[in-house]
C-alpha cells in the first residue's frame, strides 16, 4: 500500500570537483519551485511529495528528477520544462516524452 500517491525525488547534490552535479543547475530551487506549485495544485496532502535526494547516479543527465511509483525519470531545463511535469504528468499521468532521460542498458 502507498502512502503516497505520487512521490518526486529530485537530485539536489552539489559536488566540489568539476563533474556534473545537478546543484550546480540550481536544483533546489527547481524543487522549491514544484514544491510550491503542487501545494496549490493538490489539495489532499498524501496526493503527492516532493523531496529533495542526494545523488541519484544519472549525473551526466542532469539536472534529475524520478517520480515513483511508476519510476519516470527526466531532466528539465527550466521552469517551462517544469510546469509540462506537473502540468502533464502530475496531474494528468501523461509521460511527457520530451524530457525522458535515456533508458538505462538491461540488467
Ligand atoms: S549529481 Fe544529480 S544525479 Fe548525480
Amino acid at each position: 500500500m502507498r502512502y503516497y500517491q505520487q512521490h518526486v525525488f529530485f537530485c539536489t547534490n552539489l559536488r566540489d570537483s568539476v563533474r556534473q552535479s545537478c546543484q550546480r543547475c540550481d536544483a533546489q530551487a527547481a524543487r522549491n519551485y514544484v514544491k510550491q506549485r503542487c501545494k496549490a495544485v493538490f489539495s489532499d496532502p498524501r496526493a503527492i511529495r516532493i523531496n529533495s535526494a542526494g545523488c541519484l547516479n544519472r549525473c551526466q543527465h542532469g539536472p534529475v528528477l524520478v517520480i515513483y511509483p511508476q519510476g519516470i525519470w527526466y531532466r528539465y531545463d527550466n521552469q517551462n520544462d517544469l510546469d509540462d511535469i506537473i502540468d502533464q504528468h502530475l496531474q494528468k499521468g501523461e509521460i511527457v516524452e520530451r524530457l525522458l532521460l535515456p533508458a538505462p542498458p538491461a540488467l
